[in-house]
């Protein structure tokens, strides 16, 4: 069996919403200290929606974790931000057709971006919002040594 799934390789090769939005309302960035990738996600937000109107990526990392953001991208564009909020890495690698377990990481990274640039927006829009949904995240736990 190939090591990627076809669709890790489509989103690796030709990966939707790359770039930055100048004028982004919320921006995150997350990196993994063992294996040194960063991932920076912009959204644009429809502030009397809530709906994330536009959302980009720039990944300086592995294959896996620009598949795992050009799919993140793609799962909470056009949906609302209580929505963004729930998508956890392993959703982003099942709609990837799985991802090896010692890439798993690489997933990681799409979700704490995510809520990064959410927590990013709401901070400066000084929205309240429960802090126990933003937890620090724990380099250890998705290093390369995890198995
Ligand atoms: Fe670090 Fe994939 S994000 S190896």
């Amino acid at each position: 069996m190939a090591l990627y799934s076809d669709k890790v390789m489509d989103h690796f090769t030709n990966p939707r919403n790359v770039g930055i939005i100048e004028d982004a309302d919320g921006i995150g960035e997350v990196g993994n200290a063992v294996c040194g990738d960063i991932m920076k996600i912009y959204l644009k937000i429809d502030k009397e929606s809530g709906i994330i109107s536009d959302v980009k990526f720039k990944t300086f990392g592995c294959g896996s974790a620009i598949a795992s953001s050009s799919m993140a991208t793609e799962m909470i564009k056009g949906k609302p931000l209580s929505q963004a909020l729930e998508l956890t890495n392993k959703a982003v690698a099942e709609a990837l057709d799985g991802l090896p377990a010692h890439k798993m990481h690489c997933s990681v990274l799409a979700e704490e971006a995510i809520r990064a640039a959410i927590k990013d927006y709401y901070d400066k829009n000084g929205i309240e919002y429960d802090r126990s949904k933003f937890p620090e995240p724990h380099e250890e736990e998705h290093g390369e040594t995890e198995e």
